[in-house]
Formats: C-alpha cells, sequence, structure tokens
C-alpha cells in the first residue's frame, strides 16, 4: 500500500483526492494520502466537498451557458401561400435574456429569463400585460422551443438566425396633417351583416362565402337587414412588382366573388390595416393606402374594416386619428360608397374623433369571445359612450357571437337584445348554413332587429340596477321607448318591474319582444328572468 502527500486547499482538505486518506500533519500541514482506510478523519472534507460540487453544479449552466444572442426567425408557409412569422430578438449576458418576441401585430418584451447550458425559458408580455411564455433548446444552428399563450393550444416553434429583423420598418412616413371629412351619408342606421372572423378565422375561402351569401338569402337573413357579407383577416396575398395587392388562394378572383355576393343583393366587404401587417400577419396597406383603396372599389367593396394591428410598431397612439384618415381620405378618393369601419380596440376615445376621420363605426373594446363572461365585460363598458353614437356614426361593441355554441340560449338572448339596445352594428359570426331554431329565433327577430335599426339613431343605456337585476332603456323615434330587463345572477330570478320609477304609466301599452305578446304596464305583474338571460320590451308612447 502506497501512500503520498499533496497539497491541500484553503480550508484543509487535500485537492487531488476525495478523502481516500489520512491526516499527518497539522491542519495547515501536509496530507497524507492513502488508499483504502475511508473514512478517516474526512468528515469536515465531505461536507466541504459536497459544498463545493454543489456550487460547481449550480455554476454549470453559466460555465456552459450557450449563445442565443440574436435575431432567430421562423418562417412556416401555409398551405394559402402566406409565410408565418415569428421573431425573437435576443440579448444575453451571461445565463440572463433580454430582448422581445415578436408577431406581426406588436411585440411582448421579455421580463424573465432562465439558461440551463443550451435549454431556455422566458416569459414576456404586452404593454396591456398579455402574458406568453416560452421554453426549448438550441438544436444545432436552430432554436426550437413551445409557445404558450393564454387561451391557446400550446404550439413549437423553429427558428434560425437573421442578419435583420424582417418587422423592422425604416423611414417610417409621417402621418398627415389631421383635417374634419365631411360625413360620407352611409350607415344611417347600424351596418347589419355577416363577418367570417368569429367562427372561421384563417379558415375562410371563397367557397365559404359563397355558401355563406347563398345562405344568408335562404334563411332569410338578407330580408331581415342582414346585407353585408364581410370577408376579414387572411385573404391577402402578395404584392406584385407595381405594388398592386392580390388575394392569396384561397379566393382566386375577388372582383368574381363581389360580383356573385352582389348577384344575391348582398353588399361586400373586406378587411386590412393601416400597418405593413394585418393581426393575423397578412400583408396590410401601410405605404399603400391610395392603391389599396382604388382596388378595393376596382374589385366592387361596399364596407372595409380596418384594424390597427401592426400600425402599433409604427406609430403611436396618439398618431391613431391621422392615420385613420388617411384612408378615410383614400376611400373617398374612389367615388365609391364605402362604409368605413375603424378597428383599434376602443383606444384614443375613438367616439370623440371617430367621423371625423370618415368613420361610420369603431370598435370600442378589444375582441369578444363566445362566453357570456366576455360579452358582460363590453356590455359594461357601453353606456359610458352611448351619447357618440348617431346615425352614420356607431360605436361598435364587436360582432355577434350568437350560434356559435359557447353561450345559453338565454344568454345569446341577452346578448342579441343588449346589442339591439345599444344600437349597435349587428355582424353575425356564425354558419348561418345550418343554424338551429333557437338561433334563428334570435338573430331574425324582426322586433328586436327594429329596436337595433331605429332611425333616431340614440344609442342606449344602463338606467337603473337592483341587485342582479339590470335595466337597459333606449328612446325610439316614434317616441316609443326600448327596455331590456337582464339577470347577470347564476339563477333565475322573479322581478317586478318598477315602471314607475321609469316614468311608465300604469296601463301604457307594452309589447314582449321576445315573446311577441302586447301587454299592458301593471306595478302586480312579476316577471320570471332566467339565469343570465333576459326580457325586452317596447312601450308605446302615450297616443
Ligand atoms: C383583430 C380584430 C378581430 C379580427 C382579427 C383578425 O383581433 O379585433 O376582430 O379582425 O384581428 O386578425
Amino acid at each position: 500500500m502506497g501512500s503520498f502527500v499533496t497539497n491541500h486547499d484553503e480550508s484543509g482538505c487535500p485537492i487531488l483526492s476525495p478523502c481516500f486518506g489520512e491526516r499527518v500533519g497539522s491542519r495547515t500541514g501536509d496530507w497524507r494520502l492513502t488508499t483504502g482506510n475511508w473514512p478517516l478523519d474526512t468528515g469536515h472534507c465531505i461536507v466541504i466537498r459536497m459544498k463545493l460540487l454543489i456550487a460547481l453544479l449550480l455554476s454549470a449552466p453559466m460555465l456552459f451557458a450557450a449563445d442565443f444572442a440574436g435575431i432567430w426567425v421562423s418562417s412556416v408557409k401555409q398551405p394559402d401561400g402566406h409565410t408565418d412569422r415569428e421573431v425573437l430578438v435576443l440579448q444575453q449576458s451571461g445565463n440572463q435574456l433580454t430582448g422581445k418576441s415578436e408577431r406581426p401585430w406588436g411585440n411582448f418584451t421579455i421580463s424573465e429569463s432562465k439558461i440551463d447550458g443550451s435549454r431556455f425559458e422566458l416569459k414576456a408580455k404586452t404593454d396591456d400585460g398579455y402574458n406568453i411564455s416560452m421554453e426549448g433548446a438550441l438544436e444545432g444552428d436552430k432554436l426550437r422551443f413551445t409557445v404558450h399563450e393564454p387561451n391557446h393550444k400550446p404550439y413549437v416553434v423553429t427558428a434560425v438566425r437573421a442578419a435583420t429583423d424582417p418587422f423592422t420598418v425604416k423611414d417610417v412616413i409621417p402621418p398627415p396633417a389631421i383635417k374634419d371629412l365631411a360625413p360620407n351619408g352611409l350607415a344611417k342606421t347600424p351596418p347589419m351583416g355577416w363577418n367570417s372572423w368569429n367562427l372561421f378565422a384563417g379558415k375562410i375561402d371563397d367557397k365559404t362565402v359563397r355558401e355563406m351569401a347563398d345562405a344568408l338569402v335562404s334563411s332569410g337573413m338578407r330580408d331581415a337587414g342582414y346585407i353585408y357579407l364581410n370577408i376579414d383577416d387572411t385573404w391577402e396575398g402578395d404584392r406584385d412588382a407595381n405594388g398592386v395587392i392580390h388575394t392569396n388562394n384561397k379566393f382566386p378572383d375577388m372582383k368574381a366573388l363581389a360580383d356573385y355576393v352582389h348577384s344575391k343583393g348582398l353588399k361586400f366587404g373586406i378587411y386590412s390595416s393601416p400597418g405593413p401587417y394585418t393581426c393575423a400577419g397578412y400583408e396590410g396597406s401601410y405605404a399603400h393606402e391610395a392603391q389599396d383603396a382604388k382596388t378595393y372599389a376596382e374589385w366592387g367593396v361596399d364596407y372595409l374594416k380596418y384594424d390597427w394591428c401592426s400600425a402599433s410598431r409604427l406609430y403611436k397612439d396618439s398618431d391613431m386619428r391621422a392615420v385613420y384618415q388617411k384612408m378615410g381620405d383614400a376611400l373617398r378618393a374612389t367615388n365609391r360608397p364605402i362604409v368605413y369601419s375603424l378597428c383599434q380596440y376602443g383606444h384614443e376615445n375613438v367616439w370623440a374623433w371617430g367621423d371625423k376621420v370618415g368613420g361610420n363605426l369603431w370598435r370600442t373594446t378589444g375582441d369578444i369571445n363566445d362566453t357570456y363572461k366576455r360579452m358582460m365585460e363590453i356590455v359594461d363598458t357601453q353606456s359610458a359612450i352611448a351619447r357618440f353614437a348617431g346615425p352614420g356614426h356607431w360605436n361598435d361593441p364587436d360582432m355577434l357571437e350568437i350560434g356559435n355554441g359557447g353561450m345559453t340560449t338565454d344568454e345569446y338572448r341577452t346578448h342579441m337584445s343588449l346589442w339591439a339596445i345599444f344600437a349597435a352594428p349587428l355582424l353575425a359570426g356564425n354558419d348561418v348554413r345550418g343554424m338551429t331554431d333557437d338561433t334563428k329565433s334570435i338573430l331574425l327577430n324582426k322586433e328586436v332587429i327594429a329596436v337595433d335599426q331605429d332611425p333616431m339613431g340614440a344609442q342606449g343605456h344602463l338606467a337603473q340596477t337592483a341587485g342582479d337585476t339590470q335595466y337597459y332603456a333606449r328612446p325610439l323615434n316614434n317616441g316609443d321607448m326600448a327596455l331590456v330587463v337582464v339577470n347577470r345572477a347564476n339563477a333565475s330570478s322573479t322581478v317586478k318591474i318598477p315602471w314607475g320609477e321609469m316614468h311608465i304609466a300604469q296601463g301604457t301599452k307594452v309589447r314582449d319582444l321576445w315573446k311577441h305578446e302586447d301587454l299592458t304596464a301593471n306595478d302586480g305583474q312579476s316577471f320570471t328572468v332566467p339565469a343570465h338571460g333576459s326580457l325586452m320590451f317596447r312601450m308605446k308612447a302615450p297616443q
């Protein structure tokens, strides 16, 4: 058995051996290591070495962190010919990452990060506080990661390094000087029709639009007033060498499609963005506003929804009015009557200037979805801005979800009743090719539609609240008044309507717009309102 003397470290433990040895000198002296006589006076060495090992393990990622810094671009060609892009711009300091995750419509700023060798994790959020997280790894020269977004299935992205950021726009065109555009004379009552987004999103194509046109006619929707057939995002293709926008392969011939829609007695709507990209990442109208307006007019477009999206990369919110005015002007220059729908989620008090840029309607909130909760969140913001709506210029609390399956029939009745009391545009977002009787009875309720389309165009508002019961009122052109009673509770309730408090005399003639029955106002009456459901009445003006 041999033994040897080795150096020791500051704590007095031998550097070379994991304590196979024997101490032969003082704590500061030499150590003689032997083999085979473990453990010998080694307790404190083990503790120290464990600590060293743990420290080493903890510092390993720092020592071996891969190089993530740079611009990472993922490009995925879609079947319609469009290329979906996502970008990660990363700065790295040790095992920390900063930078942004970019989508065509805007950015997420990285707020937290973690690197473990070639693996990484990130958390990022928009200015509005929308959070996402990602985790993945550097695999050769590719960055492969999974993205987690609220209300989305996680998805995997593969990105490669790029020299430049495809979403960066240089030399941004300054917005025009502000002026007031005269009204275009359109949308005297809130626009009614159908829009592809809520149900079909990116899965809309020529064939489906034609089928919707047929179904709007055969279902009676057109004759009930739903005349605009609007294609939302994802129709866009590339621009040609002259900058003219073309459709992607889902829409082989937009002019022919518009002609078909017109042949059915309907009007034809389309969608774009003042930014370089739409919200779904397709080609926007930035720097091509006049050219696009001309193309739309040539196709026979009657309605444009213009969605802020990626304009946020180029312009401040305070530029919105001028940016929207630019397209308003371009539409005017075509001399074709085109309803102008502003979609910028109610930012910058759009209701105060939307009509001055030629807007006929403006979204007042972020997107609706097919839930009672989201629908009522939107409802709760509408009364305060009621006075800004009127013939030719409407508050738009977003498109209808009726018939899409996420709410109960009672909840959908509430949706329709409140949209009508708010003089909201009625843009159905369901599959009109196969509507249930319940859906038809809601969307095709002519008495409720008549309230929505009342020619005076005064938007109703929340007039009174009693516990979970809310009363929304709207004055109508012939002196009548519309009333919606909403039960916000999760259980059905019995209510006695306080007619007197709402200045409705006893004995006033009242029409129940859901039951299609006449009654007279009477304090003795009580009504059952289902959970999240509503009643809707039209009170006749005293003769
Ligand atoms: C935004 C709009 C929606 C829809 C999508 C399309 O989210 O608010 O209504 O147009 O863009 O990408």
